[in-house]
């Protein structure tokens, strides 16, 4: 087992981010370390979401024993991200940080290749020449990527460790590219590095621009229900916390140089998905399912969209003994719970520049 004491999470004020500081610090008794949070709060970054945390673990708690600190940067700041890794001695990085929605990357594709690629690239070269003197064999740099960087399947099979990567969206390619860059630093310049590549996450906190949140305030707010193409598409589906359980399982006894799958074994057609959630939303908000199903539209289909992505795992459960324990149906209900009790976190996140956005972009359905 590592010890991990001044634990760098990037783009922790994010979706699975915000999620995995919430499960270190308050539900992770083994982690008695400091977390430094850097994120550059973009549209899809919200400090408010650790308000609690904030107040428990950071430097304005009574105690005086802070365990969590944030700090207001960007990954690609290269002078920024020195100073981070002296002010705390960094001996472990988690990174999260990335630009993150496939339907972005390709109206705009820039800050995708910046913030995935560079900002990537960025922290290894920093975390490179910080650790270069020291013993490395207690520091470790956790990559987060996805399962869409090997592309997309047929009817069957299942994307291993070993799949070639086929990436076809911007985002994806950014995502393959940092990848390759965490690979080729630790064959280069032996830096310890672990790297794990999951299925499609939902839970709370993800921002409402993904098919589940999306899907569950337009339901709430009688909006449309926009399905791309034929609805066929299919997608394996995670719930956070066992993302987030997977990604503690590899920094405590992940082998470095070495890249671990995550998944559900959870594969839904997008339509099959929608019938279920709206199931669960009209049963919980009183809506009549009826109604709610008429609102289902048929969208032009994203470009490129991959059809199929399935994930095998078993070397993570086999190597590091982690299992999944939240069922689907499960966690769609405690999904839709806390979207339905966190009313002001909505409003909040789809204010401002967010809104701004989606005006321009999709003429407000979002
Ligand atoms: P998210 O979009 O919800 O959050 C990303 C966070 O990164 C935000 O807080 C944002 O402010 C921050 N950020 C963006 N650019 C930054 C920059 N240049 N500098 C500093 N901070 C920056 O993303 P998420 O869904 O939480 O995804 C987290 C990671 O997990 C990403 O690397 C993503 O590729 C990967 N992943 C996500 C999923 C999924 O289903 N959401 C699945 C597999 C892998
Ligand atoms: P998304 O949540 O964007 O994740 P990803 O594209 O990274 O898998 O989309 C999940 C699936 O849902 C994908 O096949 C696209 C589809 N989708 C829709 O049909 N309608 C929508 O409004 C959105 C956002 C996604």
């Amino acid at each position: 087992m590592r010890t991990l004491s001044n634990v760098l999470v990037t783009g922790g004020a994010g979706f699975i981010g915000v999620n995995f500081i919430h499960t270190l610090l308050n539900r992770t008794p083994a982690f008695t370390g400091r977390i430094i949070n850097l994120d550059a709060l973009t549209y899809a970054g919200n400090a408010a979401s650790l308000a609690d945390i904030e107040k428990q673990f950071g430097n304005s708690n009574t105690t005086g024993t802070a365990r969590y600190f944030f700090e207001h940067g960007n990954i690609c700041d290269r002078s920024f991200v020195e100073t981070l890794f002296k002010k705390y001695d960094i001996d472990t990085v988690v990174h999260f940080a990335a630009e993150s929605h496939v339907d972005r990357s390709i109206l705009g594709p820039e800050a995708f290749i910046k913030t995935n690629v560079m900002g990537t690239f960025t922290l290894l070269d920093a975390a490179r020449a910080y650790w270069q003197n020291s013993n490395t064999a207690d520091k470790l740099f956790h990559h987060i990527s996805t399962d869409e960087v090997y592309g997309s399947l047929g009817e069957t099979g299942y994307f291993t460790e070993t799949t070639a990567y086929d990436p076809r969206s911007p985002y994806s390619a950014s995502k393959a590219s940092s990848d390759h860059l965490v690979m080729a630093y630790h064959h280069t310049y032996g830096l310890p590095v672990t790297l794990s590549n999951c299925s499609n996450n939902y839970g709370p906190f993800q921002f409402p621009e993904k098919l589940i949140p999306l899907m569950i305030l337009n339901m709430l707010e009688g909006k449309p229900l926009p399905v791309y193409g034929d609805g066929k598409n299919i997608r394996d589906w995670v719930y956070v916390e066992d993302h987030n359980s997977a990604v503690w399982a590899v920094m405590q006894k992940g082998v470095t140089g070495e890249k671990y799958n995550i998944g559900g074994e959870n594969e839904w057609e997008n339509i099959k998905l929608l019938d279920t959630l709206i199931g669960i939303v009209s049963e919980k908000a009183r809506l009549d399912p009826v109604k709610v199903r008429g609102a289902i539209i048929y969208v032009k289909d994203r470009p490129g969209h991959d059809r199929r992505y399935a994930i095998d795992c078993s070397k993570i459960k086999r190597e590091l003994g982690w299992q999944r324990e939240v069922s689907f149906e499960a966690g769609l209900e405690k999904t839709v719970d806390w979207y339905l009790a966190n009313t002001a976190w909505i409003d909040g996140i789809r204010s401002g520049e967010y809104q701004k956005w989606v005006e321009r972009n999709y003429g407000g359905r979002g």
